[in-house]
């Protein structure tokens, strides 16, 4: 149906073979590929990480807030320009989130002086978003965490292989969550990672991910355990072994796919530079290397989004928005305060195709399309 898929799988006969694995294996859930997918990411981010892979990231957010102590009366600043797991979570907490909005219309990260206008007693962490595998100002908001004896929550969904002053992303934070959702640099439909260096909240999330159990299933599936202690109440927010499969061979080609999205920015900005009534994001980004993870574009106001996505959808084009407003959802819209730069940005925010297996005729279809698309809004 599309001529141009918003995103494709980037897998081979590598990931084929992995799963097949597993299912000879005889064993679903969290087992050997598990705990070499751990191992293989601790040492991918460095820097003391230890990581459990877990269902979601979601998840991943949930028991960070769990872990940290995060409960009703408390306040969580979240980024105003995110997916709504992050808002959702600290819901599900009992807690209130406090939005902070983004920096400027070229820079999309959360603004640290808007965090820290936002800080009250009640304030007990700060959870930030690396909105497309762009860092955040690290120095900023940890020297901020620090002074305020606050808690950082990093989302990291968008992030693999990003760095912030050659410091990989997810190593900032008390705790950082990553994502492995089916359109994600690394993609297993669903699954995520939870990276703490603390020895004491590493214990806590991994009670917390299997049912508070003192034991895994496979090592009673093993004989190597009878029965089992629960310390503290617990979830079920573990992995099974096929996505770590999938994870494991999709962490051994990261590299080449995040160069194979960098190029195709590249020719995207190159092809989009000068084009009237759009401007793109982190142009002139400066803090790090980026993972690539979305090509995001922001329209002028006398642009018609939706015409224009229609538009494009009827040349073969798929395109997506990140993100629609906190506070145009039902659920949020008599919750949180306004944050006129990053709504600014959801009215009129397009997502074009990226993924590592799109070709330059791809990117080639996709701006005609853009520009056809545009020119007409612009003229009606
Ligand atoms: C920024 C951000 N945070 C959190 C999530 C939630 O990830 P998951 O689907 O793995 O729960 C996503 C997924 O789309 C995301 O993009």
């Amino acid at each position: 149906m599309w001529r141009v898929q918003f995103y494709k799988n980037n897998y081979d006969e590598r990931e084929h073979q992995a799963v097949g694995e597993v299912l000879n294996s005889g064993w679903l859930t969290m087992s050997q590929k598990t705990f070499d997918f751990e191992s293989s990411f601790s040492a991918f981010l460095g820097n003391g990480s230890k990581c459990l892979a877990v269902s979601s990231c979601t998840s991943a957010l949930h028991m960070a807030l769990l872990a940290l102590g995060i409960k009703q009366g408390d306040e969580v600043i979240t980024p105003a320009l995110t997916f709504i797991a992050d808002q959702n979570v600290v819901e599900m907490c009992g807690a209130k989130n406090v939005l902070a909005d983004i920096t400027s219309m070229e820079d999309w990260s959360v603004d640290p002086c808007d965090i820290e206008s936002k800080i009250t007693e009640k304030t007990k962490a700060i959870m930030i978003v690396h909105y497309a595998g762009y860092a955040c100002d690290m120095d900023s908001i940890t020297a901020l965490c620090k002074k305020r004896n606050l808690f950082l929550i990093e989302d990291c969904a968008h992030t693999p292989g990003a760095s912030y002053n050659n410091k990989p992303l997810g190593t900032f934070g008390d705790i950082s969550a990553f994502s492995f959702f089916a359109n994600k640099n690394i993609a297993a439909g669903e699954g995520g990672m939870i990276v703490t260096q603390n020895a004491e909240l590493y214990e806590k999330l991994k009670n917390l991910r299997s049912h508070g159990m003192s034991v895994l299933s496979f090592d009673r599936y093993n004989g190597r355990a009878v029965s089992y202690d629960v310390g503290a109440p617990g979830l079920n927010y573990r992995i099974t072994e096929i996505a770590s499969a999938l994870c494991l061979v999709q962490l051994s080609k990261l590299e080449g796919a995040n160069n194979k999205r960098q190029k195709l920015v590249e020719l995207y900005n190159k092809q989009l530079s000068g084009v009237p009534h759009i401007s793109i994001p982190y142009k002139d980004f400066s803090r790090g290397s980026s993972s690539y993870h979305i090509m995001p574009i922001l329209l002028a106001e006398k642009i018609d989004r939706a015409a224009l996505i229609e538009s494009m959808k009827n040349d073969g084009v798929q395109t997506s928005i990140h993100y629609p407003a906190i506070k145009s959802f039902t659920a949020y819209k008599d919750k949180v305060l306004s944050t006129p730069k990053a709504e600014y940005v959801s009215a009129r925010e397009l997502t074009l195709p990226l993924y590592p297996g799109m070709t330059e005729e791809d990117v080639d279809i996709v701006c005609d399309s853009l520009i056809k698309g545009i020119t007409r809004s612009a003229e009606s």
